[in-house]
Order: C-alpha cells, then structure tokens, then sequence
C-alpha cells in the first residue's frame, strides 16, 4: 500500500456509494451498524453492504481454512524463539476489531497528510472518524503503549482496488514488531556491549535515522533481515533464493521488501523496516529500538497452495474447504481445481462524468454481481474530442466458482450494474 502507489495530488471528492451501505436511520441521524456500535454516516462514508458483510468473518482464524494454516505456520515460527527462561517471546494477536480511527491508521504511523492512502477513494471509510483498517500495522503503536516488545498482529484489512483473480477488497496481513534495549540489542552479539550506543549525534542518511548510532542502525538491520530471511525458508522452503530491495514507508526508515524466487518469478512478500523513533518515543518506548514488517497473506497463501482465484478463499464449498483439513498446518497441500466451467462477459459502456472514480464503478460491480465476478477490465478508453468528453467501456468477466452461469442471469447482473451506475456514479450509458 505504501510503497507501490506514487504520491499524487488529493483527488476530486468522489460520489459516495452512501445508499448502498447498510444503514438505518435512528432519529434524523443515519447510522451504520458494525460489530455491535453505530457509526454516524457522513460525508466520509463510502462503505457497501457487500464490505460489510464480510466484517467478522475472521477467515484466518477459521479451522482447516488456507489463511489459517499460513497463519499458524507463521506464529510457530516466531514461536521458536525463546527468552532464557524458556517463555516465547512474541505474543499473538488475532482478534483486533478492524474498526479503527482515522488516526491509528494514518496519523498515528506517520501518515503524510496529502499521502494517496488517505483518499476517500483508496479506503473504506465508515465517517471522517472511523474506517476499516487498511493495514495491520494500525495498531501498532497501542501495543508498544501497553508495554509489549515483541508481537504479531493478524487481521482482516480493507482497500478499495480493482477487481481480477489477485484483488479484492478484503484481504489479511500479519504484522509483526521486535523491540531491543540496548543490551537486548548488543548484548548477544559483543563482548563489552557497554562501548556501544542505540543513540547518538547522528544525521539522517540511507542507512539510519537521525540519532541512531550507525552501529544499532546496522545491528537492528541485521536481526530483521535475518529473521525474515529465516521465514521466507520456514514457509517456502530452506533453499529459497531471496533479495532485497529498498522501498519507502513511512513508518520505518530504512525500509525495505523482500522478495524470493518463486516458479520462475520475483515474488514480493513483505514490507519492514526499523522502525521510526518517533513512534517508539511517543509510546514511552525512547530507550529501545526496534523492527517491523508487515504481509499480505492471500498472495504468499495463492503461491504456496496453487489457489488459483483470490475470490476462492471466501468459498465455502466443501470441495475447497475440504482439501485444507490437516492437523500438520507443515504438510505440503496442492490445491485441486473443482471448477473449470466457462467464462462469460459483458461489456458496459458509458461517457464519464467529472470527477469519476473506477473503484467508485468497481464497488457497484461487486455489491450487485458478488463473487461471481472474476475480473472487470477497462478496454477502451475513447476521447471524444469535439465535445470534450471521455467514454470507457469495462468488459465483466463472469465466472462462478462451481457451476455453470446461465446467460440470462449475467445479463441480470449487468443490467442492474448499469441502472447503479446511472443513478449513482452519474455515468451516461452509451
Ligand atoms: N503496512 C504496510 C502495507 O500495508 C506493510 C508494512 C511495511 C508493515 C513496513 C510494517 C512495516 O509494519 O514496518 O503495505
């Protein structure tokens, strides 16, 4: 999220899906219910039913479901390190509301104010207050507030994006932190820890920050790096080929992915870095320092399990399911497709008002065709010079994950999206 998309200006405010959402009306004021608490609709709110729904699911801690076993391969691994007493060190946190404010997602971490992740049109948003959390790493910072130095956080994330076999708008991350002192950080690795220092009169360069010394910067540096390269073997196996590359977060610095070789490709599979001081101060944490990294779950779970469609992990079909009961979340599973039924599509075209938003246009193709949506593409675009007017067309690609599609009923589908577009996005239909 925050290191693939580039910086550009804040956008037009988008026309909200605001109906769409699941809302009733208590007094004047509309509210959306989630999780037990009303959240006052606004301006802000662009939540769907569709999104909605899916709140609570908790698909990674679902018995025998694919997110689950990579997520129990995940904590066993940082289960394996022990303090000198034999207690693990990382505790595990997989139940967090994904209701967050606006604050612990963004401010909290840094967050420039015009960054591209902070548009209406990018994010859920249930008002100007509250949203579904984009990433897990908003809720870093109350964990190292309660005292915590080492912890992994699960969770259901939200982003407006696409639609094609690799997005959709709910997926999972891990993310995980390691706090030192400065015995905890030098200590196992010298022999007279006391001539070395976390901080000092350092400046800003691309190998640490402003005030850490170049040692705990190279020191914390290492322990990351070791640590992940370690787990990329732990799940994808020990000869794993791996690089790294340099990226931009706001929250850490230097930061970095990783990436290994997988069936012939780069695959990136996680974000981290040391993390900003900043944060480590304003949660009472100033004499440590620390790493952090955080991934996406879906795409590691898509390679390792040859899951083919991202919409499958929300099947419940036993013919999916099934074939991931294993009581050794270690044992190699292959995932054998069930559905091979044919593609069908349909083509919608229509001239673009100002200020159009396509994930405005992908939110309505999910709330009326669900899941048997596989992919919506944007074919054409076309200027229409003269009259100073832009028309795309999308083909919607329709496939239902175990039967056959009747034609009639896509056809449905499509007309509604039409008619949704039309009313709400102000598209004319060509
Ligand atoms: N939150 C980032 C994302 O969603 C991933 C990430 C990067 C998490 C670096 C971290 C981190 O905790 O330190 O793209």
């Amino acid at each position: 999220m925050f290191s693939r998309r580039t910086l550009v200006a804040v956008l037009a405010p988008v026309k909200h899906l605001r109906c769409l959402s699941k809302q009733s009306a208590v007094g004047e004021q509309k509210v959306t219910s989630l999780l037990g608490k009303d959240y006052k609709v606004d301006s802000w709110t662009n939540t769907t039913p569709s999104i909605l729904e899916k709140v609570g699911t908790n698909l990674h801690t679902q018995k025998d479901h694919p997110l689950c076993l990579l997520n129990e391969r995940i904590k066993t691994f940082f289960y394996k390190s022990f303090t000198k007493r034999g207690n693990p060190i990382f505790s595990v946190y997989d139940n967090e509301s994904p209701v967050v404010t606006l604050k612990q997602n963004f401010d909290n971490l840094l967050v420039e104010e015009n960054h591209p992740s902070r548009n209406q049109a990018d994010s859920y948003y249930l008002n100007s207050e509250y949203m579904l959390r984009a990433h897990t790493t908003a809720h870093q910072r109350e964990f190292i507030r309660a005292g915590l130095n080492s912890f992994l956080i699960s969770g259901d994330v939200y982003r407006r994006d696409t639609i094609d076999k690799s997005h959709y708008p709910v997926f999972h991350q891990v993310d995980g932190v390691k706090l030192f002192s400065k015995t905890e950080l030098f200590g196992d690795h010298v022999s007279k820890p006391d001539l070395l220092e976390l901080f000092g009169d350092t400046e800003l360069s691309p190998h640490n920050q402003a005030g850490h010394t170049v040692e705990a910067a190279l020191t914390v540096q290492t322990h990351l790096k070791n640590t992940l390269e370690d787990l990329a073997s732990a799940l994808f196996g020990k000869d794993i080929k791996t690089r790294w590359v340099d990226a931009y977060f706001p929250f850490t610095h230097p930061s970095w992915e990783l990436e290994i070789w997988y069936q012939d490709d780069w695959l990136e599979v996680l974000g981290c870095g040391v993390m900003q001081q900043q944060i480590l101060n304003e949660c009472g944490a100033d004499s440590k320092v620390g790493w952090a990294f955080g991934m996406g779950m879906e795409r590691l779970a898509m390679k390792l399990y040859n899951i083919p469609d991202i919409r499958l992990f929300w099947n419940k079909d036993p013919r999916f399911l099934d074939q991931f009961k294993s009581d050794d979340p270690d044992k190699p599973i292959t995932f054998q497709p069930f559905s091979t039924h044919p593609p069908c599509h349909n083509d919608i075209s229509f001239w673009v008002p100002t200020g159009f938003q396509e994930n405005d246009f992908y939110d309505i193709v999910r709330s009326c065709g669900g899941n048997i949506v596989e992919q919506v593409e944007l074919i054409d675009v076309y200027n229409y010079t003269k009259l100073q007017k832009t028309s795309h067309c999308y083909r919607v690609i329709y496939r239902h994950p175990s039967r056959a599609l009747q034609s009639e009923e896509v056809d449905e589908i499509t007309k509604l999206i039409k008619a949704e577009a039309e009313t709400r996005l102000n598209v004319t239909l060509r």
